[in-house]
């Protein structure tokens, strides 16, 4: 069978990304920046220190989140099978790539599906793309039908301007997409959550998708994988500016945080999250949530569900120690720990 354009894309993403070459070169994430504050005379019971949370109404014991990745290939539908795996058994919630390919094939549905299917009842988020959502005359059907597709808890919707300009295929036509967006929140009942995907979404961007009934904002910032490079090696070229454009991902937690004393949302950081300490800085920090893409990819690839599962209960056990070297017993109180910059420290 033919393979359509989008799928040989999607393929080509997913080996690409396995290297490290798509990095940030020189930005980081900014949470180096940052130290906790010790204390000396912490009385939490280590054993009893408790990571849960709650998400789109439901409990999960991590608050982290498996990223957006893929669906719509062969390889893409078994990737998506492990992580499930791994979602389910470390209760934590999982989203799915863009679906845009399920308008194109019926034969692609069963890589959503695989999802819920091997995931339990754990948290699921749809995705597509703003550029679908702007350009769409049948938006509610259509978004209805990605709901459907994967039993969502929740639907992502990704902005990715900087991707789309660079290209080859892109489509940096986003005219209407708000207007879209307020009706899709409007009469959608899931939750919409709108995320970038690596150079972060500002305060002013996101009092704006806010304002238009978005539940969730995922920052996605700059630090961890770029889209630009990706795009860039895909068609042999090279530009060093717009490879580090974007905001990182610690500026945008800190910035949109700040829209917490106006309006009710989850507000998610990732971009870059490679650590536990990553993790933690991020909830101290002010987020609900955290999620990390490429490097679970490339573990899953390399050692497959186990790998994922140990890395990360390798990286909740660092958040755990945190947590009670700052005299956090849960989520709620780490919440409220804050951070100290370093160049306040000397
Ligand atoms: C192989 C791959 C495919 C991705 N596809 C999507 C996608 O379809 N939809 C989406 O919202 N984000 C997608 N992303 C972006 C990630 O969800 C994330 O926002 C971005 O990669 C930054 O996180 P990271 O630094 O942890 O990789 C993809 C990421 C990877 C690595």
């Amino acid at each position: 069978m033919q393979e359509s354009n989008t799928s040989k894309r999607k393929k080509e993403h997913i080996e690409l990304c396995l290297s490290d070459n798509v990095a940030f070169k020189t930005k980081t994430n900014g949470f180096e920046n940052y130290e906790f504050e010790h204390f000396a005379i912490t009385e939490v019971e280590f054993d009893k220190i408790n990571l849960s949370t709650i998400f789109l109404k439901k409990k999960i014991n991590y608050p982290f989140l498996i990223s957006c990745m893929t669906g719509g290939t062969e390889e893409a539908k078994s990737i998506n099978e492990k992580l499930a795996i791994v979602a389910n058994e470390l209760q934590i919630p999982i989203g799915v790539g863009s679906q845009r390919q399920a308008f194109e094939d019926k034969k692609h549905h069963s890589t959503y599906r695989v999802v819920r299917k091997n995931a339990g009842k754990v948290p699921i988020l749809g995705n597509i793309g703003a550029a679908q959502v702007a350009k769409s005359k049948k938006i509610i059907d259509e978004i209805n039908f990605l709901i459907d597709l994967v039993e969502a808890d929740g639907m992502v919707i990704h902005v990715n301007p900087l991707q789309e300009l660079l290209q080859t295929e892109g489509e940096p036509k986003f005219k209407g997409f708000l207007k879209n967006l307020n009706k899709i929140c409007s009469k959608i009942k899931t939750p919409i959550i709108v995320k970038e995907v690596g150079s972060g979404i500002s305060k002013m961007a996101a009092k704006r998708l806010l304002e238009v009934g978005v539940q969730g904002i995922d920052v996605s910032g700059a630090g961890g994988t770029s889209w630009a490079a990706v795009e860039l090696m895909r068609s042999d070229k090279e530009d060093n500016y717009f490879q580090e454009w974007g905001l990182p991902t610690s500026y945008c937690v800190r910035k949109v945080k700040e829209l917490k004393k106006d309006f009710g949302f989850t507000l998610i950081s990732s971009g870059g999250i490679s650590n536990g300490v990553d993790i933690a800085k991020s909830i101290a920090l002010g987020a609900d949530l955290t999620a990390s893409a490429r490097i679970i990819l490339q573990e899953v690839i390399k050692n497959d569900i186990n790998g994922v599962v140990d890395l990360m209960e390798s990286w909740f056990l660092t958040v755990q120690r945190i947590m009670y070297l700052t005299g956090c017993k849960d989520i709620k109180s780490f919440k409220k720990v804050g951070l100290i910059r370093k160049e306040e420290m000397y």
